[in-house]
């Protein structure tokens, strides 16, 4: 009887393994978020923005399966793309191929990046720059639809205490904001701001997570609170993204990689439709 169910224990772990090393860590879920942002301009509505997060390309997330999941954004046909940071893992060698792979993505109004706590800031600005990718370290650029402008802007990774909210939103005006993070403690400096949207990673959902008790670890000042998904906070929307690579132990657990598709509409508009298009 103890013989059998040692045997059905080792089983049952060498299972877990197989599915948490090999499975999951390849099982990408596609979000589709609709986001509701005040006073956003009429031609503005239904902007869809599609963000990647931590890739992490090392030996552990190899470059077919990141160019896979370039591919999968672009199938999106999405306005803009947003990455938010930790394009590799602990290797220096792995940063030209990512940025290779990322000067694939396709969007009808631009790519925008920012850089996370894994990034080397001049090497991965240089690389990701020459992909015709738009980093933004502090900085803001407005996105024009004839007469009608909102801003996307961009911190520099707050771990690393680069983070200059302040300086990456002076001289926008009252038109929507949004902003790419890579630390979801960012909201933290978005209380004394008007940001309407924001996008982060960092987390990987906790990149184990348990059922019925939730992620193990989140490496994040508020503990397990921003581990993934859509928060509010004030006048401010936050998403995290679970991101698709891996950092620390190559697993995945109940926290499978992820691309979003976010559809931006008015608050005032009651009636969410999801797009399709053909592009
Ligand atoms: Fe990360």
């Amino acid at each position: 009887m103890f013989i059998r169910g040692a045997f059905g224990c080792g089983i049952g772990i060498a299972s877990i393994g197989g599915y948490s090393r090999l499975l999951e860590p390849r099982w990408v879920e596609t979000n589709y978020v609709p986001v509701k942002i005040n006073a956003l301009p009429k031609r503005f509505e239904g902007m869809t923005i599609a963000q990647l997060s931590d890739i992490h390309h090392c030996k552990y997330v190899p470059r077919e399966f990141v160019r896979k999941c370039v591919r999968k954004v672009n199938a999106l046909c999405p306005d803009i793309i947003v990455l938010t940071g930790d394009y590799i893992y602990r290797s220096d060698a792995f940063l030209l191929p990512v940025a290779e792979e990322l000067s694939e993505l396709k969007a009808k109004e631009g790519v925008f990046a920012v850089l996370g706590n894994h990034d080397n800031k001049g090497d991965t600005f240089s690389a990701l720059s020459k992909a015709g990718i738009r980093v933004l370290i502090n900085e803001h650029v407005p996105l024009f639809r004839k007469r009608d402008h909102l801003f996307v802007a961009g911190v520099d990774d707050l771990w690393k205490g680069w983070s200059d909210l302040g300086r990456a939103l002076k001289g926008t005006d009252d038109k929507p904001k949004l902003l790419l993070a890579h630390n979801p403690d960012i909201i933290e400096m978005t209380k004394t701001t008007d940001v309407d949207f924001v996008m982060v990673g960092h987390t990987h959902g906790g990149q184990v997570s348990l059922p019925l008790y939730g992620p193990l670890i989140v490496y994040s000042k508020f503990g397990v609170r921003y581990a993934a998904g859509l928060f509010h906070e004030r006048n401010t929307t936050m998403y995290v993204n679970k991101g698709i690579g891996v950092s620390g132990l190559p697993v995945r657990f109940f926290a499978r990689p992820e691309i979003t598709l976010f559809t931006l509409r008015n608050k005032r508009r009651k009636e969410v439709v999801r797009q399709e298009e053909q592009c």
